[in-house]
């Protein structure tokens, strides 16, 4: 057995304040969330730490002319929020562990950049500046429309009134607003120009920098799905083997033919082209040909969308494993996450060979993947934030598409089942290594981990016979505030 370091040991990473800029209504939050989910999947440890959260404190709710410039108790209490939040967040790196904090404010002027500049250079760490900076009115609107809706500075207001005022305040930012110019060029930063159409990109300086600058640069907001499928069930499914490259079963082959069909129910965008994205696994393939063939989509292959390497133990069945490596067996149980198969992959692993898919799903539009059960599980927790002790433990039920459409502030999981029956490939932590099938067991409901992270959930049955009929849509879950 071998366990690969925690992210913990590794030194190599520098410790960086993550500094937002950008008017109000300018996404900002809504990257600082992105950027710390990425890293966090990534296992580096990163937080945010939002001005407004400590403002909120002893001004709940201020109206537009608590942001006037020329309002100086309002601006001595947003000057004692960002130092308050500075405070913090300084002392939360004291913890060599923790690597990288966003400070999740407007900054907007030159002053108020030098200082926070000066206090991190004070600390000995590094800085990345990020500055948002939109005049698209389509944007701006929605985003004003997201916030009167959303925010705590607003709750239990007229929505008009609210967004009204929030419009009010915006305007008296724009009154003093600096954006990052030559003058700073000391600085490193990014710049990001409506959401990605310009990117200006200064003085990067190290390998974290880089990689957070190219997940940044990466980004877009334009509406779009990914849907995401196990293959069909598979030959050796059936025989409660793992890894390998076997055919399809009869009913994996099923699966095959009525995925366009359920593809098409989950509500396909108008016009909009769709990728497909598959594993270099036969099964894989061999799930997407009929989505190919009837719907005409490009396909393309990926090897990093392989199944998790079980290295010794590929082809075996969990059974064989627990009877000739009980220990690698146990230890597995105790952490999956880490645990490595002998010549094989862990989870942690995958997630760095899997790290170039986020990037260019980041970057695309709608795709539909077809890949295996720890794939799923890792882009999955991706997407919905799950953390790493129970992502590799998630049911990833054969014979079910998954469509997520990524929200402001949240993704949406709609599942769609095919009724075909399938062998049920989960073992819970701590089972015994029996396989079983999914009809005559009952497969638990449960796809995913973490419900607060999860916004609506459908579930839709459709088989082969209803085909063309308006499928039942049964709500399982509820956004959560
Ligand atoms: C706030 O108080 O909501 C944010 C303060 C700022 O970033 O300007």
């Amino acid at each position: 057995m071998s366990i690969s370091p925690p992210s913990s040991d590794r030194s190599d990473v520098t410790q960086i304040v993550v500094v937002m800029v950008g008017l109000p209504a300018r996404g900002k939050s809504l990257i600082a969330g992105k950027v710390k989910r990425y890293l966090r999947w990534t296992s580096v440890k990163a937080e945010v730490f939002n001005v407004g959260k400590y403002r909120r404190t002893d001004n709940p709710h201020p109206d537009a002319k608590f942001f006037d410039v020329n309002n100086t108790e309002g601006e001595k209490a947003r000057k004692a929020a960002a130092e308050a939040a500075v405070a913090d967040m300084l002392q939360w790196f004291q913890d060599k562990d923790n690597k990288v904090a966003i400070l999740d404010a407007t900054n907007s002027t030159k002053s108020r950049r030098k200082w926070i500049h000066d206090k991190i250079k004070e600390a000995n760490l590094l800085h990345l500046f990020v500055e948002s900076k939109c005049d698209d009115e389509e944007l701006i609107m929605s985003n004003i429309l997201e916030v009167k809706t959303s925010s705590p500075d607003y709750i239990g207001q007229d929505p008009e009134a609210a967004a009204k005022d929030f419009r009010d305040r915006i305007r008296n930012y724009e009154k003093v607003y600096q954006t990052i110019d030559e003058s700073e060029k000391q600085l490193t930063y990014v710049k990001i120009i409506n959401i990605g159409a310009r990117v200006v990109i200064n003085l990067i300086q190290d390998y974290l920098q880089s990689r957070l600058v190219y997940y940044l640069t990466n980004l877009h907001i334009k509406p779009r799905s990914i849907w995401l499928s196990r293959h069909g069930e598979s030959e050796f499914n059936l025989e409660g083997k793992i890894g390998g490259d076997a055919n399809l079963s009869e009913r994996g082959e099923r699966y095959a033919r009525l995925l366009p069909e359920l593809v098409k129910r989950s509500g396909l965008p108008k016009d909009a082209p769709l990728t497909i994205w598959t594993s270099t696994l036969k099964r894989t393939s061999q799930t997407a040909q009929h989505l190919q063939k009837e719907l005409g989509w490009e396909k393309l292959q990926w090897k990093a969308l392989d199944e998790l390497d079980s290295g010794v133990c590929d082809g075996m069945t969990y059974q064989e494993i627990a009877e000739k490596y009980p220990e690698d067996f146990q230890a597995r149980d105790d952490d999956k996450y880490n645990y490595r198969y002998r010549g094989g992959e862990s989870y942690r692993d995958v997630v760095i060979r899997l790290e170039p898919i986020i990037m260019e799903l980041e970057r695309s539009e709608n795709i539909i993947i077809i890949t295996h059960q720890a794939i799923v599980r890792c882009i999955f927790a991706y997407f919905m934030e799950i953390p790493q002790e129970k992502s590799p433990w998630m049911e990833v039920p054969l014979h079910t598409l998954m469509k997520l459409t990524p929200k402001a502030y949240g993704t949406e999981v709609e599942r769609f089942k095919a009724d075909i029956p399938a062998v049920s490939t989960w073992r819970p932590k701590g089972s015994t290594a029996k396989h079983h099938d999914s009809v005559s067991e009952g497969m638990p409901e449960s796809v995913v981990g973490e419900p607060s992270k999860v916004g609506i959930q459908k579930v839709t049955n459709i088989n082969e016979k209803t085909k063309g009929e308006v499928p039942t849509i049964e709500m399982v879950g509820l956004p959560l505030p």
